[in-house]
């Protein structure tokens, strides 16, 4: 039995990215989280994901992005709006975007693919639990802008599943609400 594994799967909870600060995980722990968010269920092997790293500057040039995509998207932003987006991904010392990325293949229909993209995003979290760091998966409106998805580079059959914010948590976060079995379990029967 595997009980430090149970009782990080048991305890996690999402830490808010402002309450994320350095240190960030070593470039070396960083790899290790990755190489272990790529080893999900894989379908057909397609690879229907990857990862992309905004770390130090990089996340303010993402913030720059971020605000033209606002001014362009949005009627008259305010400033103080602007400068929320400006600053973004700087909330964390570390995110990552888990893009998902389909492909035609029989056999492995994109909903599968798409899974498989999820699992990464939630295997990356846990490795990082795990190696004491908290984490916050988010998507926000800046997931879904055109223009923002076409500044990042992302082609037609990509999308992203989130933004992984990672850092050293402030402080523990509260206990969140969790459902009943009884509410979401059956006993199939014939
Ligand atoms: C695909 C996806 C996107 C999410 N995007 C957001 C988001 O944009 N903003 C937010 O507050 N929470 C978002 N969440 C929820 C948080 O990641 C987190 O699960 C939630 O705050 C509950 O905390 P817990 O993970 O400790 O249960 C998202 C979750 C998923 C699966």
């Amino acid at each position: 039995m595997n009980d430090a594994l149970l009782e990080t799967l048991a305890t996690r909870r999402s830490v808010k990215p402002d309450r994320l600060q350095a240190p960030a995980p070593s470039g070396e722990e960083l790899d290790r989280i990755l190489t272990i968010a790529a080893r999900v269920p894989d379908h057909k092997k397609l690879v229907p994901w990857r990862f992309m790293v905004f770390e130090g500057d990089a996340r303010a040039a993402a913030g720059e992005i971020f605000v033209e995509a606002c001014k362009a998207e949005e009627n008259e932003p305010s400033p103080i709006r602007l400068e929320t987006e400006r600053t973004r991904l700087m909330r964390a010392p570390l995110v990552v975007a888990v893009v998902s990325r389909v492909s035609k293949r029989p056999g492995a229909p994109e909903w599968e693919q798409i899974l498989s993209a999820g699992a990464a995003a939630f295997s990356l979290c846990l490795a990082a639990n795990a190696m004491g760091y908290g984490t916050a998966w988010l998507t926000e409106w800046v997931a879904y802008s055109p223009l923002v998805r076409a500044k990042l580079g992302l082609a037609e059959n990509e999308r992203i599943v989130g933004f992984i914010h990672i850092g050293t948590p402030k402080e523990k976060p509260e206990e969140r609400e969790r459902p009943n079995l009884a509410d979401i379990v059956t006993r199939w029967q014939p």
